[in-house]
């Protein structure tokens, strides 16, 4: 058997019909900017994140800046960010001026709130956590950490749409909440696409400027801004999507405990939205190896640390579970469309492997 490790045509063939219906209007209304589906889009997913405000943009990676630039965050600000995930947290730090200030991170791949206090500054601004893998865990601790503070706290939900703490949706933990509908991810436009959540209305407002050239209401350039929004098309893609999410997130969660079951994962299946199932093993090549010669195609999520990219780094790593987890981490197919033969074939896979997770 072949199991890819992911495929969106599955996706693509289930709701042909109604990409279909989708152009067609797309064709008939003319309309491709800043129009009734983005604007059904924000109302929507500000309803299912129960968020007061939330703005579409062009891709998560930009909400991050524009997010930092509205709280007045630059030059000679620090930010928190952790040593292990996506580079767009380092990315969108740099981008406005500011010093990313790195924390390690916990075996589950979020920033270990243990170690945050001892890197706070007069310079600290923010903390920006990414909800790693899905897993929103220690948003709480960390929230009460930032307000006690008065530091800015912004959540990288860029993998954890519909995940919840407490019935709280992430996302509104922070002062802000980012966004990615990257294709892959557990909601996914057909190309690039982003939002920003915010029960503040002073960043609402900003940001409702600065992703259209700066611009208010009236036309006026009033602010530094850039272009940065959502087309129609994407976010009708999206109208069509989110009424799907809850039931691909327990499909997600069927599969995930299915794995959990044979390798015995510390993360229960309702702590995550499992955008990646991710096992650690210090013989991940031998891993990698035997299940592609078994049709499994395994991704790595991700082979190095945030503290030591080429264009910023910081010296010798001190972070031990970033640099563990760059080394020894791997992840299995895991999407909504998996059929369940395929999902007992990994299983049984997974079985003479012998492996345990974390
Ligand atoms: C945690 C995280 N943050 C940010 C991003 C960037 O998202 P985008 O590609 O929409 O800019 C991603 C996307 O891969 C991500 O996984």
């Amino acid at each position: 058997m072949q199991i890819p490790f992911f495929d969106l045509t599955r996706q693509n063939q289930i709701l042909e019909k109604d990409f279909e219906d989708v152009f067609k209007k797309f064709l008939e209304r003319g309309k491709a900017i800043l129009a009734d589906e983005v604007l059904t889009f924000e109302k929507n997913f500000a309803g299912y994140t129960s968020s007061k405000y939330c703005l579409s943009c062009a891709n998560a990676t930009d909400a991050l800046e524009m997010a930092l630039s509205a709280m007045k965050i630059g030059h000679g600000d620090e930010v928190i960010v952790p040593a292990f995930g996506w580079v767009s947290v380092v990315s969108a730090v740099l981008s406005v001026g500011a010093k990313p200030v790195f924390v390690d991170v916990m075996h589950d791949g979020n920033m270990d709130p243990q170690l945050i206090e001892q890197k706070i500054t007069q310079r600290t601004k923010a903390v920006l956590i990414i909800h790693l893998y899905g897993h929103p865990r220690e948003v709480r601790e960390i929230r009460t950490l930032c307000k006690g503070r008065n530091i800015r706290l912004i959540e990288d939900c860029a993998q954890a749409h519909g995940a919840r703490v407490g019935g709280t949706h992430v996302g509104n933990f922070g002062d802000v909440g980012v966004f990615s509908f990257y294709p892959t991810k557990n909601l996914g436009a057909m190309g690039d696409a982003g939002a920003i959540v915010t029960n503040d209305e002073e960043i609402y407002l900003q940001i409702l400027k600065m992703r259209d050239y700066g611009r208010n209401d009236k036309g006026a350039f009033i602010l530094p801004g850039r272009n940065s929004r959502m087309d129609e098309l994407q976010a009708a893609i999206l109208n069509v999507k989110l009424p799907l999410l809850d039931d691909w997130i327990a499909r997600r969660r069927s599969i995930a405990s299915q794995f959990n079951n044979v390798l015995g994962s510390y993360i229960k299946e309702d702590e995550s939205v499992w955008y990646k199932y991710v096992l650690t093993t210090e013989h991940r090549s031998a891993v990698i190896n035997q299940l592609k010669k078994a049709g499994i195609e395994t991704g790595i999520y991700y082979p190095f640390q945030l503290d030591q990219l080429p264009f910023y780094q910081t010296g010798k790593s001190p972070m031990v579970i970033a640099q563990k987890l760059s080394q020894t981490t791997l992840s299995l197919p895991l999407f909504p469309e998996l059929t369940n033969e395929e999902i007992s074939y990994i299983c049984e896979e997974l079985k003479k492997l012998e492996l345990r997770n974390l």
